[in-house]
């Protein structure tokens, strides 16, 4: 089969389009022939050789997988299945989603909701589920649109578009962190209306608490930005944080948790219950159906998409097309 391999060299690591032997198909695995993939900021570390992500090379990533089962070892599968695979270890440590087939674990596996095809799927992928995720949390937080806007940090990225779009299709107003204006038209075609920069978000660097103006928020970035967001979240409002494009450390006092009993929600879309995920995609099937914005791109066009994502350049959905 065709897969994208990335190997590590004595200048670094390169990844290209190889042939590579199928995969095995253990007991209680199954074999996906893939139709689409998409491209997460995950899978661009997995090429950049960030061994916090992978720890072995030479590697095929690929967080996301959808596509028809060819054959099965399992007994809740069998040849024709319409399925989806997001998070585990696919991509990681184990070969992903960017080749023609992947063999994984049956309790990776989502039956796909009948109507909702493989492109549908990748179109969402990890980042969407993520969203769907951070948003469910809100939800259940008793968040709702009356309170005030949603503030979403890397808005325009993949987790971030989708976040918008699901939060104005439920009525909710949203603020976007800005670091320049050259992405404002997109970002108001995902349904934002409000904007504040980078710079004035981190205005007030050194002080504990500012001004509340935000009813939640849906962080990606960590760092100062997510240490920023905390100190403008209203009373008993909460910030979903799921991500690290800034920094993975966080420097914080306890002032937003004990003086104004904000909740900071952690999201992980990877290691949850396969039920947990099923749920999320049984909603994007059905009452949570979005027209997410996205740029189908061909194998040969991988390599300069997963560059852009390494360098902060993401606008919305990539997804890769296998068949
Ligand atoms: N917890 C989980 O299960 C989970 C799942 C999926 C993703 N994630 C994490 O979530 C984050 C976003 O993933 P993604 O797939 O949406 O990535 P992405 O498509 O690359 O989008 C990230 C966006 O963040 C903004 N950004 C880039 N550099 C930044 C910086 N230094 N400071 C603040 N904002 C910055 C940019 O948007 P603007 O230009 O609009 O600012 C960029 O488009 C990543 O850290 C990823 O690992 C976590």
């Amino acid at each position: 089969m065709q897969a994208f391999l990335v190997s590590e060299n004595e200048t670094g690591f390169s990844g290209a389009w190889n042939h590579v032997s199928e995969p095995e198909l253990l007991d209680g695995h199954v074999r996906i022939q893939l139709e689409y993939s998409s491209l997460n900021y995950k899978d661009a570390l997995s090429y950049a050789g960030n061994k916090g992500v992978t720890r072995k090379f030479p590697h095929v990533p690929g967080i996301d997988a959808a596509g028809v089962v060819v054959s099965s070892q399992s007994d809740f599968f069998s040849k024709g299945d319409e399925v989806l695979v997001t998070g585990y270890d696919l991509g990681m440590n184990t070969f992903g989603g960017f080749a023609d087939l992947v063999a994984v674990p049956e309790n990776w596996i989502i039956k796909r909701p009948i109507g909702f095809s493989a492109l549908d799927a990748m179109i969402l992928g990890t980042a969407g589920l993520t969203a769907g995720l951070c948003v469910d949390k809100l939800l259940h937080n008793d968040i709702k649109p009356d309170q005030g806007s949603i503030l979403v940090s890397g808005a325009s990225g993949g987790v971030g578009s989708i976040a918008c779009k699901l939060l104005s299709k439920l009525g909710f107003n949203i603020t976007a962190v800005q670091r320049d204006n050259t992405k404002q038209g997109f970002l108001e075609s995902l349904g934002v209306t409000d904007f504040i920069s980078m710079d004035e978000l981190l205005a007030g660097d050194g002080k504990p608490l500012l001004k509340p103006a935000f009813a939640a928020a849906i962080d990606v970035a960590g760092g100062k930005t997510l240490a920023a967001i905390l100190k403008q979240i209203k009373p008993s409002g909460s910030v979903a944080a799921c991500g690290l494009v800034d920094n993975l450390a966080l420097d914080t006092t306890v002032l937003p948790f004990i003086l104004r009993g904000i909740n900071l929600l952690g999201v992980d879309s990877v290691e949850i219950p396969l039920s947990q995920k099923q749920a999320v995609w049984n909603k994007f099937a059905e009452d949570w159906k979005i027209d997410a914005q996205y740029q189908l791109i061909e194998r040969e066009q991988l390599k300069d998409y997963l560059e852009a994502l390494l360098k902060g350049e993401a606008k919305g959905r990539y997804v890769l097309k296998l068949k």
